[in-house]
């Protein structure tokens, strides 16, 4: 049997403005996962089992862009197998769908590490990274790069876009990616709103936005990246009162884009309420999950607020 795992992720900064070149910083969550584990099989076909999304089919049978399929036809291409080996492969994964916790991104590395191991086909982190942005590339539209990037890697990353920017800017770090000290280990509170909201819809309506006052959205976005970057200081000076603050103004310019939601608004001043040094929504928006940045001993009232304000679930999780 070969096994691979891969790790959900938050944005802690910059998305959206990450689309159009602007830094953003990102870190694994390792409480969720998505594990794949694959054996040879004495039937015909490769056997995909996902119950999580109740998936049990042949993999001919799936539509070739299937976010699965896509995957292993894409590794076969590329590591040019033949003929196609018989597989049992079983996905499993407790990362929630579509709720900025980065599960697609998750299951693709992990897929990608399990079975290119499998059919020995050694790739190295930075294959497999490339790899799952050309397939995050086919579902997604435009994406920065950083969901599969902090997946892969499985460190806290400070992303700058590599390839042109819409706007051709760029900033700070240009074209790569560093991972960032953290001064001081911080806790954070993420609250599930548990409304599924696709980040292409939201993307979508960000790039409307721009492309009909790019003067000013290239300026909000400038504040987004000025953020990032002050935001990446606080956490290497373990600067928390500071990082708080930060959060609060990245998630004033995410309402002025058009991403949070009364749900997650309610969340956010929740999380502040119950004593939070700061709070703001993570990843695309509209729904999914809000983080709360929280001393050690207030976790669990800020957890317990965000159930009482409506969340699905919390995750605590701590950024070292
Ligand atoms: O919704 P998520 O967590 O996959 O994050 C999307 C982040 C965006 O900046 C909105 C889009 C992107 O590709 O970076």
């Amino acid at each position: 049997m070969t096994t691979a795992s891969a790790p959900g992720k938050i944005i802690l900064f910059g998305e959206h403005a990450v689309v159009y070149g602007r830094p953003a910083l990102a870190v694994p969550v390792t409480q969720v996962h998505t594990d794949v584990d694959i054996t040879d099989s004495d039937s015909a076909g490769i056997w995909i089992q996902a119950p999580d999304i109740n998936l049990h089919a042949e993999l001919n049978t799936l539509p070739s862009d299937h976010p699965i399929a896509s995957v292993i036809h894409n590794l076969f291409f590329l590591s040019r197998v033949s003929p196609f080996p018989k597989l049992n492969i079983k996905i499993t994964s407790t990362i929630p769908v579509a709720s900025g916790l980065g599960s697609g991104a998750a299951v693709t590395v992990a897929l990608t590490r399990a079975l290119s191991a499998h059919i020995h086909y050694p790739m190295t982190d930075e294959q497999v990274n490339a790899f799952a942005y050309e397939i995050e590339k086919l579902h997604h539209g435009t994406p920065s790069g950083i969901d599969n990037t902090v997946i892969t890697y499985a460190k806290p990353v400070y992303f700058v876009k590599r390839s042109p920017s819409p706007s051709g800017r760029g900033a700070r770090g240009e074209g790569g990616i560093e991972t960032f000290k953290v001064g001081q280990p911080f806790m954070i509170v993420i609250g599930d709103t548990g409304i599924s909201a696709p980040t292409k819809e939201s993307v979508g309506d960000v790039r409307k936005l721009w492309e009909a006052d790019k003067t000013k959205w290239e300026s909000v976005f400038d504040q987004v990246g000025v953020i990032a970057n002050a935001a990446r200081d606080s956490i290497e000076r373990g600067k928390m009162k500071e990082l708080g603050e930060l959060m609060n103004q990245n998630h004033t310019l995410l309402q002025e884009m058009t991403v949070s939601s009364p749900e997650l608004d309610k969340l956010v001043t929740a999380a502040r309420n119950a004593g939070a040094l700061g709070a703001k929504l993570s990843g695309g928006g509209r729904g999914g999950n809000m983080i709360a940045l929280v001393e050690a001993d207030r976790a669990e009232a800020v957890a317990k607020s965000l159930m009482d304000a409506g969340a699905k679930h919390t995750i605590i999780t701590q950024v070292a």
